[in-house]
């Protein structure tokens, strides 16, 4: 995949150079909304509702959708090569039917399993599903009591940990000096999972403000999204509101490679040499993509600008798919999670989680394993072959060497190597005030940055994406 991708970087250069000279008049336009993933899609449509129809989209994939992306993975066990999310996978903090609901939970609604059960004890259930909840994307309440635990000699409950735990956020730092590796990975399952890194690393204010908005204000409920046209599926829905099949102003496969801008207006070029003249730009590309100055900005970002890119951190969460054979299949089926701690590496594979499971895909033989932070660096940094056999290793520590067969399937994407992302999401670091952060969401001139990173309360979430987008469109139309 990457490969490919370097490849035809490479040939649309060589092309560039060759025909370059030729392409010398600009696509002129008012908007120019550089990515379409839930930020820019979401501010082209804030745009629409406010009457400015005058935007171009300039997006680098061959699709919409940025980090909300899905594949098919695996063999056709009983017909069907399953769809998985290799990006953002659950609807986080749900909110109540007639309450405060998450705005990416209007969208995607609609409920399987539990939480059905839970809402049909609620009077308000009785009322219709929120016309909103359009799309009945299918997801099922993420139990995060539904898990065993495991260290090297295989079952082990430690499920005591989680109560001395207790509410993480309380005992984080009286815990720290006798921290064990089985507390570890309870300390992992709490907090690294969620934030990509660790505690220590992290702004305790800003990613409890961060948790409190989400889960506190809507619910502590997450939903998992296994519908199998895609978690995309919403977005997709919500551009064909105001896109039209084929639009010109959608421009896929096109690589911004410079943004010139000023107080007046922006040329942006691609990597084939096209450019596009626009008097207002939206910058949704990602902390990684801005970090590791994928794309070239002319003049140079002011200084505190700077500060702000650089200061704010990219996490990467790497999840490793594993299919088996659903007849061999030999985790407990019921059961969505199991914790690891390896007795030696700190972080080593620590959660595995089943999709073979009631209410998610079952008989799909799917079972998948996230590391963060360092772990997915050095995962990624790996080859396939290196990263299964250590997963493997781990399965037959777990359940039993015995048990556990190869896989027919395997597969990860590495988040922190791609191009148009070089990361996860973003996360809030130890040191950071709002100030800084305020500064890598500030305008430069006439270009304006938007995206889960520049939410203040909602980083590193799609809300975060979704509401940033929302914001910049309306400014934009307020100004221009
Ligand atoms: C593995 C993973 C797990 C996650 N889990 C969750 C979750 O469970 N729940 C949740 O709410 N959120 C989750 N997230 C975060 C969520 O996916 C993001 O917050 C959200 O998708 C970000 O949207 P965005 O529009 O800000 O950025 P993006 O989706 O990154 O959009 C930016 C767009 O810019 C494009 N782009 C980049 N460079 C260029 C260029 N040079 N030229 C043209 N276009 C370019 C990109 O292709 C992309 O489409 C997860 C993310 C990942 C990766
Ligand atoms: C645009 O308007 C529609 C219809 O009112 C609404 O559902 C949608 O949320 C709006 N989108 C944005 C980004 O404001
Ligand atoms: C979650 O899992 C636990 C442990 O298996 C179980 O007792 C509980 O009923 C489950 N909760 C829901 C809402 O399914
Ligand atoms: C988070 O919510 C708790 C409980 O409501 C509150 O005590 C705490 O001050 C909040 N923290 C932040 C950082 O907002
Ligand atoms: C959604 O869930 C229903 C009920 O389990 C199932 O019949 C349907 O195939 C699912 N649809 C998709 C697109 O995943
Ligand atoms: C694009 O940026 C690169 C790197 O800064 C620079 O070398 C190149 O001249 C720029 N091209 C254009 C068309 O501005």
């Amino acid at each position: 995949m990457l490969d490919f991708r370097y490849i035809l970087l490479l040939s649309l250069t060589l092309s560039s150079a060759v025909l370059g000279s030729q392409k010398q008049t600009c696509e002129k336009t008012t908007v120019a909304i550089l990515g379409g993933g839930t930020a820019g899609i979401t501010a082209a449509q804030s745009l629409s509702n406010n009457s400015m129809h005058d935007f171009i989209i300039l997006e680098y994939n061959s699709d919409i959708g940025g980090r909300l992306r899905h594949t098919t993975f695996g063999q056709a066990v009983d017909g069907n090569p399953r769809t998985i999310e290799v990006g953002a996978n659950w609807i986080q903090g749900l909110g109540t039917p007639g309450g405060p609901q998450n705005p990416i939970w209007l969208l995607v609604g609609y409920i399987v399993g539990h939480i059905q059960e839970r809402y049909s004890n609620v009077a308000d259930t009785l009322r219709p599903i929120p016309k909103a909840q359009k799309y009945g994307v299918n997801s099922t309440y993420s139990n995060y009591s539904s898990i065993l635990t495991y260290d090297e000699t295989g079952y082990n409950d430690y499920s005591q940990l989680f109560d001395t735990f207790g509410h993480v956020y309380t005992t984080l730092e009286e815990l720290a000096p006798k921290k064990d590796m089985k507390m570890q990975a309870v300390e992992w399952w709490e907090w690294d999972w969620e934030y990509a890194y660790e505690p220590d690393q992290s702004s305790l204010v800003f990613d409890i403000m961060n948790y409190n908005t989400s889960f506190c204000q809507w619910s502590n409920e997450n939903n998992f999204v296994w519908d199998q046209r895609g978690f995309n599926t919403w977005l997709k829905g919500e551009a064909s509101t105001f896109l039209s099949d084929n639009d010109e102003r959608l421009h896929l496969n096109t690589i911004v490679t410079n943004v010139t801008y000023s107080g007046t207006g922006l040329t942006i070029t691609d990597s084939q040499g096209n450019c596009f003249e626009a008097e207002y730009a939206i910058c949704t590309f990602s902390v990684g993509v801005l970090q590791n100055r994928a794309v070239s900005f002319d003049p140079e970002f002011p200084g505190w600008k700077q500060d702000g890119i650089a200061t704010f951190d990219m996490g990467t969460y790497t999840k490793i798919f594993l299919q088996f054979s659903p007849d061999e299949v030999f985790w407990p089926k019921d059961t969505q999670y199991f914790l690891y701690a390896d007795p030696k590496e700190r972080r080593w594979y620590p959660v595995f989680q089943s999709l073979d499971t009631p209410g998610f895909l079952e008989g799909s033989g799917i079972i998948f394993v996230t590391v963060v932070h360092d772990q997915a660096y050095r995962v990624e940094a790996q080859t396939d072959g290196e990263t299964k056999d250590q997963v493997m290793a781990i399965l037959r520590h777990m359940f039993g060497a015995d048990k556990v067969p190869d896989p027919i399937a395997f597969m990860y994407p590495r988040w922190s190597l791609e191009p148009w992302a070089y990361g996860s999401y973003s996360n809030w670091p130890n040191g950071v005030s709002l100030e800084m952060h305020q500064n890598l969401r500030t305008n430069v001139g006439r270009l304006y940055f938007a995206g889960e990173a520049t939410s203040t309360e909602y980083f590193g979430f799609l809300q975060g994406a979704w509401y940033e987008g929302k914001s910049v469109g309306r400014l934009l139309c307020a100004t221009t």
